[in-house]
């Protein structure tokens, strides 16, 4: 089992699950743009244990069109990418790119698990004017970037080379108590899968074994939303 987490700041995805691993061939690579945070990371007592057996990490911008991928990693090597908070960091003109980059770093029937900020969320809506760089597309304070998707266009971005087998809006209202404050947050959630059918009836079958789904995996009938388009 070999996992890719791109964007993995400062290991929030990969510490917890490099310490809950119980597969001796489990092996979590992280990359990150940041210099900084790849060398956070490898200065952590948990990543100085299991480096290399279980880990490594290294600094890789998702984004290239030079055809790189993350130093470290084979072509057609990994069984999950995990891309959580990152894709919204990319110009929209880098996504085709991106998932170019993804593609070449997964095996046949391999599967990426997305999780992003949603159309509407509270940091969006909290955006003030010079902000504001395109359509849904702001700058932070720090330089740093972020984009808020749709459903339909985030299935846009990843329909011609992967089989989208779940897409969700998770919505909550977070209260704080004390501010006596609503916050509505917004966050955009998918399962795709680089793979034909078969690939897709195997990953039904171990999302129907796992018992208590998040709610935007429930549905079985609904599970293919759309696949790639046959020439
Ligand atoms: C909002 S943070 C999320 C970090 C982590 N995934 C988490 O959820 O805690 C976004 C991360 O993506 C990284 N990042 C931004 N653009 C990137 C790119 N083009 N390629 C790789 N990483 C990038 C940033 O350096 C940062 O660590």
């Amino acid at each position: 089992m070999r996992i890719l987490e791109v964007g993995c700041g400062a290991g929030n995805t990969m510490f917890p699950l490099l310490s809950a691993n119980q597969n001796p061939n489990f092996h979590i690579h992280g990359s990150d743009f940041s210099k900084t945070s790849i060398a956070l990371i490898q200065d952590q007592p948990l990543y100085k244990t299991h480096n290399p057996q279980h880990v490594s990490a290294s600094v890789w911008d998702l984004g290239n069109d030079s055809d790189s991928l993350p130093p470290g990693v084979g072509e057609n090597s990994i069984d999950i990418v995990i891309l959580i908070f990152v894709f919204s960091a990319l110009h929209p003109n880098q996504w085709r790119h991106a998932v170019h980059n993804i593609t070449r770093c997964l095996k046949k029937g391999g599967k990426v698990l997305f999780r992003d900020y949603g159309r509407g969320d509270l940091a969006q809506v909290r955006f003030k004017k010079g902000r504001f760089l395109e359509d849904n597309f702001y700058v932070r304070g720090d330089g740093t970037r972020v984009y808020f998707f749709e459903e339909e266009e985030l299935k846009d971005v990843f329909k011609d080379s992967f089989q989208i087998l779940n897409i969700g809006v998770d919505r909550r209202m977070l209260v704080n108590r004390a501010r006596k404050l609503k916050m509505y947050r917004c966050w955009i959630q998918g399962l795709f899968i680089m793979g034909d059918e078969q690939d897709v009836e195997e990953a039904v079958k171990i999302v129907d074994a796992q018992g208590h789904l998040p709610v935007w995996m429930r549905n079985k009938e609904d599970a293919i939303i759309s696949g790639p388009v046959e020439a």
